[in-house]
């Protein structure tokens, strides 16, 4: 039996980490209707995140909305890998960032860094130009490199992308919550799920500072295909960095 009104309705409608979402609740909200109606939000399915209206992510508070991918802790391990892996950067991107909570990671990590996010979702910026005034970094609107001011070309030392990646096969295998509020083109990466990350490298050289780095988060499974150097690895997980000298014709 639980004591506590909210832990108990979030049982009741099978969330399993009740106590741990309440407390999330909690920590971020405190005026009983705020908290009143994100409970109500969550117990009908909506992403605790998307509840709330924020995101708890490399030690970061940051904005999210419904309809914006949630940013997961499994992808916290990217921004302090990439910026371990170049902590000279003084140009760093985020493609497909999302509501910006890499960009923010980095800006934070890296505080000499001039930071650009870009994504193609028109929610996403929006919330990503939020979360840009509170971290120190500039959200932009469009495709992959595409979406970015033509002065970074040839200057960005550091590109991240957690892109998507699932293959279109197991994209069915996303929580359905998530499924629900997220759109697919934030996750599915196509047959193989290596589709947008091909399309990312292709251009590479143009953009890339002569020793600038694609660092990205692949599954295990996925890193042997790609021709780039692990960085970090876990049973799940792979952080890969490309370069464009050892990509070869992989991208093209
Ligand atoms: C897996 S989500 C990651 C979001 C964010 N980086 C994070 O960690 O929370 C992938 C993101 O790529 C964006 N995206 C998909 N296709 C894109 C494209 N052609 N150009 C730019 N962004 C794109 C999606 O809208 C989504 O926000």
């Amino acid at each position: 039996m639980d004591h506590d009104p909210i832990v108990a309705r979030l049982r009741a409608a099978g969330c399993v980490f009740a106590e741990r979402e309440a407390a999330f609740v909690r920590r971020h909200l405190s005026d009983p209707g705020d908290i009143e109606r994100a409970v109500e939000a969550r117990v009908t399915g909506m992403p605790l995140e998307h509840a709330v209206g924020v995101a708890e992510f490399a030690g970061l508070v940051v904005a999210v909305a419904d309809g914006v991918f949630v940013p997961r802790r499994r992808a916290e391990v990217m921004a302090e890998v990439a910026s371990t892996h170049r902590p000279d950067a003084r140009v760093v991107v985020d493609l497909g960032c999302g509501c910006g909570a890499l960009a923010a990671a980095l800006s934070t990590r890296l505080p000499g860094a001039e930071v650009h996010g870009v994504d193609v979702d028109p929610a996403s910026v929006v919330v990503a130009r939020v979360n840009g005034r509170r971290f120190g970094f500039h959200a932009h609107h469009g495709s992959w490199w595409d979406g970015l001011p033509s002065s970074l070309r040839g200057r960005v030392d550091l590109a991240v992308g957690y892109l998507p990646h699932v293959p279109t096969d197991r994209v069915d295998q996303i929580h359905a919550d998530f499924r629900a509020h997220e759109p697919r083109h934030m996750v599915d990466g196509g047959a193989t799920g290596l589709d947008h990350l091909r399309a990312v490298a292709a251009p590479l050289t143009d953009w890339l500072s002569p020793d600038g780095a694609l660092v990205t988060l692949l599954s295990a499974g996925q890193a042997p295909d790609v021709p780039g150097r692990v960085l970090h690895a876990d049973d799940e997980d792979a952080v890969v960095a490309l370069h464009p000298g050892t990509m070869g014709h992989w991208a093209s």
